[in-house]
């Protein structure tokens, strides 16, 4: 069997992990522990991290948008060295066969890291094509296929889940497989944990 290739990327801004570091991170815990149990069935696989909290995406600019709405044969290096950093995620992206995400809740939705990497990688004419003349069609991914996506989720509160009394308002799940999706990775499994903190803790 031929070694995969793994992106396990945290976002919570937690360094610490829970069991090991005081008010450590749950969901850097469940990544951790999604890893090892990998590593040790497959160890000839390889892991890259990707830590959203020890370096954080930077978000898109107005210079990022103009060179990525450039055609790449008409970017100058200024725009090509505005792309470097999306360019350095999105071939992480595309190398990576299963890609592992540890995203807590925050106000409902993800931490703001995370959706910077997801405007970074989530690029016209690189992980996806637009065409306004193909009617029928005018969006398709460009990510090779077969792909998996795995979101391992934490938050405080019960009732987030499908059918619970506060599905209308998590916005984590969806808000990470409907840009995925797009770009082409489809087979998604989601994983949420809810965990009980004292205020003070936090
Ligand atoms: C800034 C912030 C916002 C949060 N918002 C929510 C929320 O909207 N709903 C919820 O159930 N929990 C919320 N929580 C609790 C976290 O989701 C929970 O503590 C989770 O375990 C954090 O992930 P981590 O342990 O990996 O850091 C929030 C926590 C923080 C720090």
């Amino acid at each position: 069997m031929s070694a995969l290739h793994l992106l396990l990327i945290n976002a919570s801004a937690r360094l610490g992990v829970s069991g090991i570091h005081p008010h450590g991170s749950h969901t850097r815990r469940l990544t951790r522990h999604l890893v090892d149990r990998w590593r040790a069935v497959r160890p000839e696989d390889q892991v890259i991290y990707r830590d959203l909290s020890r370096e954080p995406p930077s978000p898109v600019t107005a210079e990022w948008i103009d060179a990525a709405f450039t055609p790449p044969q008409r970017r100058d290096a200024g725009m090509s060295a505005y792309l470097a950093e999306s360019d350095r995620l999105i071939e992480e992206l595309r190398r990576a066969d299963l890609v592992v995400i540890g995203v807590p809740m925050y106000n409902f939705g993800i931490p703001a890291t995370f959706k910077a990497w997801i405007d970074n990688v989530v690029r016209v004419g690189a992980t996806f094509g637009f065409d306004r003349e193909r009617a029928e069609d005018s969006y398709w991914p460009m990510l090779p296929a077969g792909k998996r996506l795995v979101i391992l989720s934490s938050r405080g509160d019960t009732g987030y889940e499908p059918g619970g009394r506060l599905e209308f308002m998590n916005l984590v799940e969806r808000s990470i497989t409907l840009p995925m999706s797009y770009i082409g990775l489809t087979e998604t499994y989601c994983i949420a944990i809810v965990v009980r903190e004292e205020l003070g803790m936090l």
